[in-house]
This record gives structure tokens, C-alpha cells and sequence, in this order.
């Protein structure tokens, strides 16, 4: 049932809070936050879909389909999702400034209206013209996208019932306000308000809504964090600054899995689905280098090759430093220290640039032996072998650890013309090596002994 709710905005600097506290935590200003009653509280709106009852039933009664699902027809947004929209979900779609959120959503748009499925995209950022420029520059508009330039909640959930759209998209959440709360958009509780308003309808209406949010470097304070618990799914946008890949990332998603991810080239006529990106990152790889390695990585269910990068030099000044790009500091520190206590070799005096290559971020372990094996290259300045593909978890203790989805990494590599494969001992476990030189690797000392010393 509807009730009152208070929020406390702050005279001085306009932003709303939760709780009354004796300093504004956004301004500093003492005794400056002002109760403000909201009309009713909207922040747990009830999860019924029209005509659904509000009394319990038996689940058996209930009748919901998977094939209720609408596929988007964006394999690779398809594929994170676990197959499509469902009716009535909400989805967050995140990412930093300028990784490409709202060309996304836009093609999703396109691909949806397309079918002739309506889509309501509305912009709180850009003019339906600005809009119109970019749809026309990445693909062909279809009737049914509609484009609504607006920022108010109560006009939106208006045209919302009645032109009623298939989906619903809309960038940016944090634009977007409500009259009700004095204080300006993006503040937290105005976000949280309205996105629950909005996802209250979608619910209700059955209508799939997808909502841009925006995040900071430092996760934000009014950002899209405070939204996850509420939305069905949460989908970020990465990419690195000056690189064309782009990588969609289920990191919540109440009905698919969270392990796939869709990749991306971005171009000059917008996104573009890309099925096999080890050939794009591998592209302008210069083989015979020392200080590269190829490693074999797992992106969801995909495997992934990319070029990992290591340079090590004499410390400058001080503390060694540890820089890296797409790669975990820890990650690099730890495999540094274990180098130095195993093979001895003076990497405390040695400062480490470590780098994968292509704007991807390598996650999990399974990178460790190619970067391992790139560090030592770079020390001892000695190629490592162009063909060799490196897959493997480096442990405290120098020992290499199998990693999964053997087959299907070294199936990636032969496609792509490598002819040996440096793992650990039992990696195999009886898979077909047809065609592939296999290096067995128990420790790093071994590793060094094979290729670089
Ligand atoms: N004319 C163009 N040609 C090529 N690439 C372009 C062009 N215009 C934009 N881009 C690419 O699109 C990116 C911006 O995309 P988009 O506006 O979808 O990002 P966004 O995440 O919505 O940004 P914001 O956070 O500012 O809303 C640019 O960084 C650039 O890579
Ligand atoms: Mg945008």
C-alpha cells in the first residue's frame, strides 16, 4: 500500500538524502537539510504483471513461458541476456562516459523496431535530432522507433500507456527526475525514486525497459550502484580509451547466466557484433619480440587470445614500479614476488610494465603462465617462440595449475595457426593433441629452462 516518506534536502547545495544527519555529506554545511514529505513511497513496487492476483496461488497455476522471451536480434546482446527480453524486466545498461551506451542502445532499438516490434527510446541527454544523426549514421530506423526527448517521470509513464511500445529504452536514468523531489536529477534518491517508478510500470505493463546509467571511475555516489539490487539485470559496457573493443558483461542477471559476454568492434557506422575477436586482438601482434606472450583466456564460454605484454627495465628511482594496463596490479605483483623467490632472479631491483594487448582486461588465472612467461622474456631479453600459446595458473609456490576449457583454448589456437601450447601437466587429461606440439610445464623454473634461458 502507498505511504508518506521523508526525505531531507540540503538548503544549501539542493541534493537529497535518505536520513537526517547534522552535516551535509555532499557540501559540508552544518544544519543545512530540510525534511521534505514525498507523496508515496514507491521504492518496493509490487512485482505483479497485469492480471496477475494478489492473492498466493499454487506456482503450477501460473502460466509463464520461455518462449515469452523476445530476442532482441543482437546475437551478442542476445547471448548476455540468456536468450532475449522478458516481459516486464528491468535492465540496467552501465558503463564510463563515452564507451558507447547510447549508439547500444540505439542498435537495439533499430534491431527491435525493425521486426516491428514498437520501441520507445527516450533521451533525457540528447535532441531527437542529435539522435536522429546517430541512427542515421549507424543503421536504418524502421517506423515503429519512436523518439521521446524528455525528462520528466509523469510525462514519460504517460506516453508510456499511451502509445504503449514493446520496449522501452532510456538514456540516461539519471537524467530523468520527478517534480515531487525538490532537489535537481541525478541526485541519489531522485534516481532511486524514479527508476522504481519506472520499473513499477514495466512490471505492471509487461514491457521489457532498458535504463542507461551512467558510472563514474569511482563507482559514483548517485550512480547506477545504488540501482542494482532493484533491476532484474545489470549489463556493463567496457572498453579502453583509444581501442575499438568493446565487451558487454552480465555482472547480475535474474534470467540468464552470468558468465557469457558479447564482444564488439566499434566503428564509424556504430558496433559491430564481432563472433571471433582472438583474430582481431592477435591482428598486428609482433611475434618475435621479447617480452610477448600469447595467452589463451576463457571470456564466458568463448575462448580468447590476446597478446600479453611485459617490459622490464632497472628500477628508476626508489620503490620498484609496477604499471599495468587490462591486467590486475595484484595479479602482477604476486607473480613478480614468486619469480624473484623461485628462480631468483632480482625482479625487486626491476621496475614492470605489463600490458594485454587490444583494450581487453584479462580476468581470473588462467593468463598467469603467458604473463609469467613475458616477464621472463623481457628480463632476459629472449623471444619467446611466435607459435607457442600459453595457458596456466601460476601458484605461490612456482607450480603451474591446470586451468579449464583446455579444448576448447587450444582449439582456438590451432584455428588460428598456433602449432605448440606451453600448459601444466594434466591439462590434457586425454583430450586428441592432433597436430599440436604439447610443452608440459610443472614450475616456472621449467618454463624459464624451456624458452628463455
Ligand atoms: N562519427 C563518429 N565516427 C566514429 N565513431 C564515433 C562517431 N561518433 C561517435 N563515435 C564513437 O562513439 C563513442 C561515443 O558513443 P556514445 O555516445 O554511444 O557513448 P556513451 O557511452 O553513450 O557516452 P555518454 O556517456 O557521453 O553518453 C565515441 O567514443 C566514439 O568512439
Ligand atoms: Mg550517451
Amino acid at each position: 500500500m502507498a505511504k508518506s516518506r521523508f526525505i531531507f534536502m540540503c538548503l544549501e547545495c539542493g541534493t537529497s538524502h535518505e536520513r537526517h544527519m547534522g552535516r551535509c555529506p555532499d557540501c559540508g554545511t552544518f544544519n543545512s537539510l530540510k525534511e521534505h514529505r514525498l507523496g508515496t513511497a514507491s521504492s518496493e513496487p509490487t512485482p505483479r504483471l497485469a492480471g496477475e492476483s494478489a492473492t498466493a496461488v499454487s506456482i503450477t497455476q501460473i502460466e509463464a513461458r520461455e518462449e515469452d522471451r523476445m530476442a532482441i536480434g543482437m546475437g551478442e546482446v542476445d547471448r548476455v541476456l540468456g536468450g532475449g527480453l522478458v516481459p516486464g524486466c528491468g535492465i540496467l545498461l552501465s558503463g564510463e562516459p563515452g564507451v558507447g551506451k547510447s549508439t547500444l542502445l540505439l542498435q537495439i532499438a533499430q534491431a527491435i523496431s525493425s521486426t516491428g516490434n514498437r520501441f520507445l527510446y527516450i533521451t533525457g541527454e540528447e535532441s531527437a535530432a542529435q539522435v536522429r544523426l546517430r541512427a542515421d549514421r549507424i543503421g536504418a530506423s524502421s517506423e515503429e522507433l519512436w523518439l521521446l526527448p524528455e525528462c520528466d517521470v509523469e510525462a514519460i509513464e504517460q506516453q508510456i500507456l499511451s502509445i504503449r511500445p514493446a520496449v522501452v529504452g532510456i538514456d540516461s536514468i539519471q537524467t530523468i527526475r520527478w517534480e515531487q523531489i525538490p532537489a535537481g536529477a541525478g541526485g541519489v534518491v531522485q534516481v532511486r525514486e524514479v527508476t522504481s517508478r519506472l520499473l513499477a510500470l514495466a512490471r505492471r505493463e509487461g514491457i521489457p525497459m532498458l535504463m542507461v546509467g551512467h558510472v563514474t571511475k569511482d563507482g559514483g555516489v548517485a550512480g547506477p550502484r545504488a540501482l542494482e539490487h532493484m533491476v532484474d539485470a545489470v549489463l556493463q559496457f567496457e572498453g579502453e580509451r583509444g581501442h575499438a573493443l568493446r565487451v558487454l558483461r552480465g555482472l547480475k542477471n535474474r534470467f540468464g547466466s552470468t558468465e557469457e559476454v558479447g564482444i564488439f568492434e566499434m566503428r564509424s557506422d556504430g558496433l559491430i557484433e564481432v563472433e571471433n575477436p582472438s583474430g582481431l586482438l592477435l591482428g598486428d601482434r609482433r611475434h618475435s619480440s621479447p617480452g610477448s606472450a600469447a595467452a589463451a583466456v576463457l571470456e564466458g564460454s568463448r575462448p580468447l587470445l590476446l597478446e600479453i605484454q611485459a617490459l622490464v627495465t632497472p628500477a628508476a628511482h626508489g620503490a620498484p614500479a609496477r604499471k599495468v594496463s587490462g591486467i590486475d596490479s595484484g595479479r602482477l605483483s604476486m607473480l613478480a614476488a614468486v619469480l624473484e623467490k623461485r628462480l631468483g632472479i632480482p625482479l625487486g631491483g626491476c621496475d614492470i610494465h605489463a600490458n594485454a594487448v587490444g583494450g581487453v582486461k584479462l580476468r581470473g588465472t588462467a593468463g598467469d603462465l603467458a604473463l609469467a612467461a613475458a616477464i621472463l622474456s623481457s628480463f632476459h631479453d629472449r623471444a619467446l617462440p611466435r607459435d607457442v600459446i600459453f595457458a596456466g595458473e601460476v601458484g605461490l609456490l612456482g607450480e603451474i595449475r591446470p586451468v579449464p576449457g583446455t579444448r576448447q583454448r587450444l582449439e582456438e589456437a590451432k584455428r588460428l595457426g598456433f602449432q605448440a601450447a606451453c600448459l601444466a601437466p594434466g591439462s590434457l587429461e586425454g583430450l586428441p593433441l592432433d597436430g599440436m606440439r604439447i610443452h608440459e610445464t610443472q614450475e616456472l623454473a621449467d618454463l624459464a629452462k624451456r624458452f628463455v634461458e
